[in-house]
């Protein structure tokens, strides 16, 4: 019988193109969102990448068109992992974000299967120690790096800092770091203890915290350097990956190029190398 195929007028149920389904969704603060999704079986990323996610915008008040509303998102999960997580700002009136952080376990949205970025081990020449440089969401790419077992095994030490507004912005980041202790994978991989080789530096600058100040001040000042108990950076020995907004990127770009580090490429790997956090 053919009971089971649909009949053709009967009404269509709207699949997204390059759909993917929600699998978890967590509220850091009132401006801030972590959520999981499924990964297709044959989407293959370098950790540090970035994919175009989004949902279906409204239909176009004329022709009633649907368009997707995509942003470019960095994937904080690392490249074993068998799902996508992500990590976001909420707006309340971005264009996507506005309603993309309303999602729900089991909703779906759309994800191009097509990872690309500069935050990636390929684009460093070897190094001992690596830098990773946040503001806010731009802990994304470094969630992702952290979980990776190759920035273990390319580097003696590995340096996070992290710098937001307020004390509640770090918690996603402290967590993460925290969580790799118990990571199972890379104590196998990598060895037990391999954790004691990340140095993690949270900073706030609008509210009260065991540190305050923007990361860039306190690197002229000296002051991170004597907190960290490391030499200040170098071009023989250090690596480093930026992502924070505008300002901030350009701000350690000019601090680096004084350090004689020289911007690096997935083409022509080098010293060190930046991205532009999400904002909706
Ligand atoms: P501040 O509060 O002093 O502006 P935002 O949410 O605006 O993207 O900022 C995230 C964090 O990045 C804030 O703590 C902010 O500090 C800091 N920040 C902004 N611009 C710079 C910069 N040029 N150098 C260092 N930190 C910056």
């Amino acid at each position: 019988t053919d009971t089971q195929s649909t009949p053709a007028d009967a009404p269509k149920k709207p699949v997204l193109p390059d759909a993917q389904t929600v699998t978890e969704v967590k509220h850091w603060t009132d401006r801030l969102f972590s959520f999981r999704v499924t990964r297709p079986a044959s989407l293959r990323f370098r950790s540090g990448e970035f994919v175009m996610i989004g949902l279906m915008g409204d239909p176009h008040p004329e022709t009633g068109k649907l368009k997707p509303l995509l942003r470019a998102y960095s994937i904080a999960s690392p490249s074993w992992d068998e799902e996508m997580e992500f990590y976001s700002i909420k707006v309340q009136d971005g264009p996507l974000t506005s309603k993309l952080q309303h999602i729900k376990v089991g909703d779906q949205i759309i994800m191009r299967p097509k990872p690309v970025g500069t935050l990636v081990h390929d684009a460093l020449l070897p190094g001992k120690r690596i830098w990773f440089f946040a503001t806010g969401t731009g802990f994304a790419p470094f969630a992702s790096l952290l979980r990776e077992p190759q920035t273990y095994e390319d580097y003696d030490e590995v340096i996070i800092t992290h710098t937001c507004r307020e004390a509640g912005e770090l918690k996603y980041g402290a967590d993460l770091i925290e969580s790799l202790k118990t990571d199972e994978l890379l104590n196998e991989v990598i060895g037990e203890g391999f954790w004691k080789k990340i140095k993690y530096y949270p900073t706030t600058t609008r509210e009260e915290s065991p540190k305050m100040g923007r990361i860039t001040d306190l690197m002229r000042s000296g002051e991170a350097f004597a907190d960290l108990g490391v030499t200040p950076l170098n071009p023989e020995t250090d690596r480093a990956m930026i992502c924070g907004n505008l300002a901030f990127n350009l701000e350690l770009k000019e601090m680096f190029e004084e350090y004689g580090l020289e911007e690096g490429a997935n083409s022509d790997p080098k010293h060190y190398v930046v991205e532009k956090a999400f904002l909706d």
